[in-house]
């Protein structure tokens, strides 16, 4: 069996780091079948897969298919460009896609794989039309559809000739089937996490040595957001609830994560989120690591790890890393974080955007040592139960197996 890995982006996202985690999955159940990836420029994701047991090839996307999209095509507030402007700037890009459609389907032909799992919006509509029918494509869903006004109108008319479709949460399967139109080959496969590596003891960075802060003059409370810099991501948010707290509060934040993918716009920079730290007088209170390949190591150097997405999140991948290393969570919830953990149990849960509600969920758990281990006893349990990365491949194979049957049918 040989199952070639369409991805978009050779950074490490949420939907890149899943995917490595399908990888191991399967290549753990299932060590004879034959796994390639390709990517669209050359960045982390190619190591790490190669050191999964994948073969991976890069295929360049052309300047302008790398810089399309429909995430990326926000002003600096956040706003949307309009569709009008989007459908424009994917005219112009055609026959570069074409182009690169002409590659991919060249190399597929060589391949022969039996599945093609795409994992990102731009590759479901490029490998779908590379392949051309020569294996079923099953499209690996990790956002929302209706999010993304001119793709789904793609995904729309072409979603007929995929052969099953992945959400990474029953909120993001709940969105396709009401976007795209539903017939059941929606199937909610939850992440999985490694149990092994998001453990509650093992390595743990020096954050602020990271960050350049001095080493606290006592010992204080790590609380961080970590992930990547998208504006929805929620840091503004995180760093006004660390100014509400009462400054004599031995609580110090850090921001983990650096700007990753190339589409503009969607992202802050590290010196906008500086400067509101800043703005906001918290000075000497705040790190900012960068970009950190370990994120393991970084949720455990934490003793509370805080998800602050004001959109909803489709699934949320630190909010199971944060529960897997037994810390204490906060997270917002609407959308697929709300699926992930029970609020008061295994984690605090509170309204996207609320930033009097994070300030005072930071501070409880800030005096409460007690509450921190128990909330983070019970996170890890969920994620032994729930996310244990093993049954990615459980999920897949059925789904593989199903769509190769189909179309031989
Ligand atoms: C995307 C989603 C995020 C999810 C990740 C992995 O990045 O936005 O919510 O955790 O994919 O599925």
């Amino acid at each position: 069996m040989r199952i070639l890995f369409l991805n978009p982006s050779s950074q490490l996202g949420g939907a890149e780091r899943s995917l490595l985690d399908v990888i191991a999955s399967l290549r753990e159940a299932r060590p004879s079948w034959d796994i390639q990836l390709v990517v669209s420029d050359q960045g982390p994701l190619v190591e790490r897969a190669l050191a999964g047991g994948a073969r991976v090839e890069v295929i360049a996307f052309p300047k302008s298919v790398a810089q399309l999209g429909d995430a990326g095509v926000r002003g600096p507030a956040g706003d949307r460009v309009p569709p009008g402007i989007l459908l424009r700037r994917m005219a112009l890009s055609g026959p570069a896609a074409l182009l690169y459609v002409w590659r991919l389907r060249r190399f597929i032909r060589k391949l022969q794989p039996d599945v093609v799992h795409t994992n990102g919006f731009k590759m479901h509509l490029l490998g779908l039309w590379a392949t051309g029918g020569r294996a079923p494509v099953v499209w690996h869903l990790h956002d929302y559809v209706s999010a993304r006004p001119v793709m789904s109108r793609l995904l729309r008319r072409f979603r007929s000739r995929s052969a099953a479709i992945v959400a990474n949460s029953e909120s993001v399967r709940e969105d396709v089937k009401s976007t795209l139109g539903g017939d059941s080959k929606v199937f909610r496969v939850y992440n999985g996490v490694d149990l092994a590596t998001f453990a509650p003891e093992g390595p743990k960075l020096d954050l602020d040595a990271l960050a350049g802060l001095e080493p606290p003059e006592r010992e204080v409370v790590r609380v961080g957001l970590v992930g990547t810099l998208g504006r929805w991501k929620g840091h503004a948010v995180f760093l006004q609830a660390l100014a509400k707290l009462d400054p004599a509060l031995p609580v110090r934040g850090y921001i983990v994560g650096g700007a990753l993918y190339q589409t503009g716009g969607s992202q802050y920079s590290l010196r906008d989120l500086r400067e509101l730290a800043d703005t906001l007088g918290l000075q000497g209170r705040v790190g900012f690591t960068g970009f950190v390949a370990e994120p393991a190591h970084a949720i455990r150097a934490l003793d509370i790890v805080v998800h602050a997405s004001t959109q909803p999140e489709p699934f949320g991948l630190v909010v199971v890393e944060a529960m897997s290393c037994a810390r204490a969570l906060v997270a917002s919830e609407a959308g697929g974080s709300v699926e992930l953990f029970r609020s008061g149990v295994d984690a605090l849960g509170y309204t996207p955007g609320d930033v009097d509600g994070l300030a005072q969920r930071i501070a409880d758990l800030a005096c409460d040592p007690e509450l921190r281990a128990r909330l983070g006893k019970a996170g890890r349990e969920a994620a032994v139960r729930r996310f244990d990365r093993r049954s990615l491949a459980d999920a897949l194979i059925p789904i593989y197996e199903a769509a190769i049957e189909a179309r031989a049918s």
